[in-house]
């Protein structure tokens, strides 16, 4: 699970190259990443994230960096009356299956302004050079009243030496780039952008994320009580 190379654990900004490395490595972990939840962290995650959730019925949703599209189908299923995925890698959106794909960029979203009643983020905003920039674009495309509900692997395990791993199809093991927010800058990016932090949360190693898995028993002990996802409900308030 450690592995600093690829980690910007200094808050440095990652150049253009560096992102294009998270392109063409998600485009490859794609063919092995399942529109569903499926690794303990992620089910620790959604479960996070569904206790943030507002009512999604008969709302306008984007489902933001939504890979292969985990969160579209919950929130189809949660009756949500439009629900639009965008994503980066063409090869994640091949797996989209209920909601309209779009591929593109979260940093300069093809939306109106005031596009959506709900945007939800998995796992992805460590992608994003800049948080402010990043919480500006998603408040445009929110209405008033619309709520953000979004989620990123936790700055404390990042600076700890986590990292985002994956194996491919020919048994290489990659890190995948991480720009590390710290909490504090989320709650500074929200009011930047105007949004309201309603809530925040955690899922800390042995407690939220308690699921056995070949070698969790040393894992649990080690890191014991760690951080290692944060999910934040934010609302952008109705004009008076
Ligand atoms: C860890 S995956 C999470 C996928 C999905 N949200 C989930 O929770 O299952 C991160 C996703 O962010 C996407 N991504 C990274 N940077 C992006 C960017 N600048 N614009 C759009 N998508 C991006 C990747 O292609 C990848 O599909």
């Amino acid at each position: 699970m450690q592995d600093l190379r690829l980690l910007d654990v200094a808050g440095v900004r990652m150049s253009a190259s560096q992102e294009l490395v998270t392109l063409e490595l998600y485009e490859r972990w794609a063919e092995s990443y399942p529109p569903v939840s499926h690794n303990p962290l992620m089910r620790a995650e959604q479960e996070a994230m569904r206790r943030l959730w507002p009512a999604m019925t008969a709302r306008r949703v984007l489902d933001l960096a939504c890979g292969s599209g985990r969160y579209a189908r919950l929130l189809a299923a949660a009756g949500a009356a439009t629900v639009l995925a965008l994503d980066q890698s063409a090869q994640m959106l091949r797996q989209v299956d209920c909601a309209t794909a779009v591929q593109g960029s979260m940093t300069g979203l093809p939306f109106g302004s005031g596009s959506f009643d709900a945007v939800v983020c998995g796992l992805a905003v460590g992608h994003a050079p800049d948080l402010e920039a990043w919480m500006r674009e998603v408040a445009r495309v929110l209405t008033p009243g619309g709520v953000l509900v979004y989620s990123d692997f936790h700055p404390q395990a990042a600076a700890a030496g986590h990292a985002r791993r994956f194996r491919d199809s020919k048994g290489g093991i990659h890190s995948v780039p991480h720009h590390l927010h710290a909490v504090g800058a989320h709650r500074r990016a929200a009011a930047a952008a105007g949004l309201t932090v309603e809530a925040m949360a955690e899922v800390r190693v042995g407690i939220e994320l308690r699921e056995v898995f070949p070698g969790s028993a040393a894992f649990y002990q080690r890191w014991h009580g760690m951080p290692v996802v944060l999910a934040i409900r934010a609302v952008n308030p109705c004009s008076p």
